[in-house]
């Protein structure tokens, strides 16, 4: 799927819950090369180094780790200057600050906090190609995560414009960089459990809706391996024409008008009520 022993880096790892990882974890599986990148050390010591669990300390010693902060463009000149050729990049980065842009309440007086949201979940994509094109002489690929932005979903306010926004720069940077043989793509993934998702406010219930309107059973984490392999394949070869899309993979539930009629629902094996992973605060959504 990938070039075995080419360099990818894929940007944006928190914890062993990460999609990152996941990702990471996928593409060193099928013989890349991995430079991770993690925001700062601080965020390395207070998540992923407790991590351990899940992520065994002697995994984490062979990891290619690396900072950097998208806020900071000169972080990003600084990573691409010591990666190496690189054939492809993931961007899984994303932020909101939830007091703010996301929630009941969509309008907010806090301008800052949109922008430094709109920063890091949407123009540092543009700032990682800028950079990341100097060591992909060669082309490559460019890969970032979105979240289904043909609805509007409730309190993901800001983020969804966000999003929106991301997914018309996918389109914008894939028309600028297909002169150097950069494919640019996004992958729109059904909701997954990570520490993004938890702080937003009824998000974690996001998936429990998605069994109502998913046409393919949907499982917030089995499924991060599903959201890797596309990633793969969007950064390999067999998708060397493919540039400026947004592959959904969410089971489907993006085409699905209104909600399943009940002899058409996947029989899930437990009940709903009995998922881990919901958030028992707040109200329902409704998709
Ligand atoms: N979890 C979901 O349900 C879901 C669904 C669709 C898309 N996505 C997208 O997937 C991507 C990864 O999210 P995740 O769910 O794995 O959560 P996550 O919390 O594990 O990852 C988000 C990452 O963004 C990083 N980040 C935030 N501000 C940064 C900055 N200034 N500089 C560098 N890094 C910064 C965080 O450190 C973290 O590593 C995001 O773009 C998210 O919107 C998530």
């Amino acid at each position: 799927m990938i070039e075995p022993g080419k360099t990818y880096v894929v940007m944006g790892l928190l914890d062993a819950d990460s999609i990152a990882w996941v990702i990471g974890r996928r593409l060193r599986e099928l013989g890349g090369r991995v430079v991770f990148t993690v925001q700062n050390e601080r965020i390395k010591s207070i998540f992923l180094d407790r991590s351990d669990r899940r992520i065994p300390p002697q995994e984490l010693a062979t990891l290619d780790l690396r900072y950097c902060d998208v806020m900071d463009d000169a972080q990003i000149v600084q990573l691409f200057e010591q990666t190496g050729p690189v054939a492809g990049v993931v961007h899984s980065i994303a932020y909101a600050n939830p007091r703010t842009c996301l929630g009941e309440e969509f309008h907010t007086d806090a301008l800052e906090d949109i922008r430094q949201s709109y920063h890091i979940s949407c123009v540092s994509f543009a700032r990682v190609a800028r950079h990341a094109r100097s060591v992909m002489a060669d082309g490559g690929a460019l890969v970032t995560l979105t979240f289904d932005t043909s609805r509007v979903y409730p309190y993901y306010n800001w983020m969804g414009v966000h999003k929106a926004a991301l997914e018309a720069l996918v389109r914008a940077l894939a028309r600028r960089h297909g002169r150097d043989l950069i494919r640019v793509n996004a992958v729109s993934a059904g909701p997954l459990h990570s520490r993004a998702a938890s702080k937003i406010p009824g998000f974690n219930r996001l998936h429990r809706i998605w069994r109502s309107v998913s046409p393919l059973p949907w499982d917030v984490e089995a499924d991060k391996i599903e959201v890797a392999n596309m990633v793969a394949f969007l950064l390999g070869p067999y998708s060397r024409k493919v540039t400026g899309q947004v592959i959904h993979v969410d089971g489907g539930a993006s085409v699905v008008a209104g909600t399943l009629m009940p002899w058409e629902q996947w029989q899930y094996p437990t009940a709903l009520t009995d998922d881990p992973h919901e958030d028992h605060e707040g109200p329902v959504l409704r998709i």
